[in-house]
């Protein structure tokens, strides 16, 4: 049977019940709205573990002043009949009174990383992502966590917040689940008007389009801008970036190490992202 839990203190106290009789712990941290690709990694966190803990919040701290924080999809009891038929045990929805007092000031801010790319166009939003994550991994203590590599650049951050304060967890990345054209699924896929949902899937073929050439030794630069110019010729409002980067610091490539292709691209008032391997 699985359980609903609203508070800390609940929270806790049923997973030090599970560490007791020493059971493996998994978390997904989640904002709800689910979909296949919260769905995959909850399947992960069923596998590696002896206890499964989704947790649904829309994180306020995690959006800007004039972002999509009100109208962010909320659906608790089509997330929680999927949760329950996934086999999750227990699953964490706070009301936000719960995560932050009104007189809460600690933020967690992983240096470098929060600012470029996705950070240049959000500045706050890897601060509110670390902040809250760190609360989810300190309230729930599990032994792995899993995170979507949908979401590269937080995926980095929250490794290497992980790693700097010393958290006893195993952060696994998730593969990208995609619909059948291409297109990364998101809960914000909701908001696209049926033709920008047929040019929405163009931002993964670009980005594929990177990948190939800068495996084959086009300049990295020439294969940027190429597909910059194509997804502004197919229709997409603007976009904020196309880069190429070391897939483990996220800093300019080098030869010889893994890379990664990063998009960001607005459809309208959508802001999509997507990431490959190259
Ligand atoms: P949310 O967007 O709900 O995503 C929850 C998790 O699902 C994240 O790890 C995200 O990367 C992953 N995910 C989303 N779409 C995916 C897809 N198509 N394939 C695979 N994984 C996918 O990301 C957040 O919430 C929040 O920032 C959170 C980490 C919960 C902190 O508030």
């Amino acid at each position: 049977m699985m359980e609903v839990v609203r508070t800390v203190a609940e929270m806790r106290e049923r997973v030090a019940g599970w560490r007791h009789t020493g059971e493996r712990i998994s978390l997904v941290p989640t904002m709800g709205a689910l979909h296949e690709g919260h769905m995959s990694l909850v399947r992960q966190g069923d596998e590696l573990s002896d206890r499964s803990v989704v947790s649904i919040f829309v994180n306020p701290t995690q959006f800007a002043p004039h972002e999509d924080f009100t109208t962010y999809p909320r659906d608790e009891s089509r997330d929680l009949a999927m949760l329950e038929k996934a086999d999750v045990d227990l699953v964490f929805a706070p009301d936000v009174t719960q995560m932050y007092r009104d007189d809460h000031r600690t933020k967690v801010e992983v240096q470098g990383l929060s600012q470029i790319l996705e950070g240049q166009f959000r500045p706050q939003f890897f601060i509110g992502v670390a902040t809250v994550c760190a609360k989810l991994l300190i309230q729930t203590m599990p032994d792995v966590a899993i995170f979507g590599e949908k979401d590269y650049q937080q995926l980095c951050v929250i490794r290497a917040m992980a790693r700097d304060l010393d958290l006893p967890v195993q952060i696994i990345g998730g593969d990208t689940i995609r619909e059948s054209d291409g297109l990364a699924m998101s809960s914000r896929n909701t908001y696209l008007s049926n033709t920008e949902r047929t040019l929405a899937p163009y931002l993964h073929q670009e980005i594929t389009g990177v990948a190939r050439r800068v495996k084959s030794g086009d300049a990295i630069e020439v294969a940027c801008a190429d597909a910059t110019q194509q997804l502004d010729a197919a229709g997409f409002k603007s976009v904020d970036y196309v880069a190429v980067r070391d897939a483990e610091t996220l800093e300019m490539p080098a030869q010889g190490r893994p890379m990664r292709v990063l998009a960001a691209a607005w459809l309208g008032k959508t802001r999509l992202i997507d990431n490959v391997a190259v």
